[in-house]
């Protein structure tokens, strides 16, 4: 029989969306290998992954199936295919800190009983945990990664948690002979990897950089609640800005909603600088990309070296993996180095 990757899903938001869209969508396009390192990587093509079990909190999403639930609002990223039905109904999550009042517009909490998590992995034998929840849900990050590590279920943090740098939560891994690949998802080509490009090419041709601007805006869920609780993001983009860059550098960032933008991203960055004998230099760029889709190729990416770590004996955190594939990894390293590390780790 084929080997397959059994995902667990704790957040059906529009990275969820894209995710099962996107995987029928290869089995439709079975030449194309967009957005990804590689269509067939560490033994396993993207069709071979595959959700067995998904948890929220939202009234229009528990209790329906995921095909259902991966379109009822406030998901709005584009429909890219369509998904059958899958046999995996969305159980309701404990709700711990990952809604607010700032959320109410957006997210009605279902009234229905909060389900046991351990039991629904004992259950579905997911591989994988990906935490796909909303940014500033500690609790509930945690609670989904301390489920799935003891149950010896590798994890993916997408979100701006620090809970890789954790040394409980890396023990835990080692413990019970999985990985951890966290934190924040670098999204496949956002803000913050163009943003990093640019600076570390100003500074390897040795222009003086004054000032460093960085705005993004989208209508999304994720975005409305950054809006309110993007302290964390803040933090985790500019550490993944400023990585590999040996100046320090006055770093601006802005996170913006603007409701009729939907999933779609923009995000704008300027630099400003100074050339031989002072002489001003500026550079301006601006990105528009469907926001979800930049984290599922990544997250592809991420479970197969989570698949062939646990092949290979090695377990805890991932640390050059984390670093091509996330923000706020427990060791920055500079991209080409990281890019190679997980191009041998999959490959080697
Ligand atoms: N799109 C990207 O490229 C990208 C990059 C980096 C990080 N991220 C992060 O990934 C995360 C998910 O993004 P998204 O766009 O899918 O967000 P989203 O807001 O669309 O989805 C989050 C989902 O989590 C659910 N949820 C809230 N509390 C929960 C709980 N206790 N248990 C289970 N489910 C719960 C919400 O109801 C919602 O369906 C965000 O934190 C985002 O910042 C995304």
């Amino acid at each position: 029989m084929k080997n397959k990757i059994r995902i667990a899903m704790a957040g059906v938001g529009n990275c969820a969306s894209n995710l099962v869209q996107g995987i029928e969508y290869y089995k439709k396009n079975v030449n194309s290998s967009a957005g990804l390192l590689y269509r067939f990587a560490g033994g396993y093509d993207v069709t071979d992954i595959e959700v067995v079990a998904a948890f929220d909190i939202a009234n229009n999403k528990v209790g329906k199936d995921l095909s259902e639930a991966i379109k009822a609002k406030p998901n709005c990223t584009r429909n890219v295919a369509e998904v059958p039905e899958t046999g995996v109904i969305v159980q309701k999550g404990p709700v711990l800190d990952g809604w607010g009042p700032h959320m109410e517009k957006a997210v009605k909490v279902s009234g229905a009983p909060e389900c046991d998590a351990g039991a629904v992995l004992d259950l579905s034998r997911p591989d994988i945990m990906v935490i796909a929840l909303p940014t500033g849900s500690k609790e509930a990050c945690y609670y989904y990664i301390g489920q799935a590590l003891k149950r010896g279920i590798s994890v993916v943090n997408g979100i701006p948690v620090l809970a890789s740098h954790d040394e409980t939560v890396a023990r835990l891994a080692v413990k019970n002979k999985c990985a951890i690949i966290g934190d924040d998802f670098k999204s496949q080509i956002g803000g913050t990897v163009l943003h990093n490009a640019l600076l570390r090419l100003l500074d390897a041709r040795g222009i003086k950089i004054n000032g460093s601007h960085h705005v993004n805006y989208a209508g999304n869920a994720d975005f409305l609640n950054l809006y309110t609780r993007g302290e964390e993001k803040h933090k985790s983009k500019a550490r993944g800005i400023k990585a590999g860059v040996s100046q320090d550098v006055d770093l601006s960032v802005n996170i913006t909603y603007l409701e009729n933008q939907g999933d779609n991203k923009t995000c704008r960055v300027w630099i400003e600088g100074e050339n031989f004998s002072g002489c001003p230099v500026t550079v301006e760029s601006k990105l528009t990309v469907v926001d979800s889709a930049n984290a599922s190729g990544v997250l592809v990416d991420a479970a197969r070296c989570l698949m062939v770590a646990k092949r290979k004996g090695i377990y805890g955190r991932l640390e050059a993996v984390s670093a091509y594939f996330c923000k706020s990894p427990y060791k920055q390293i500079p991209e080409d180095e990281a890019r190679k590390a997980v191009v041998k780790f999959l490959n080697g």
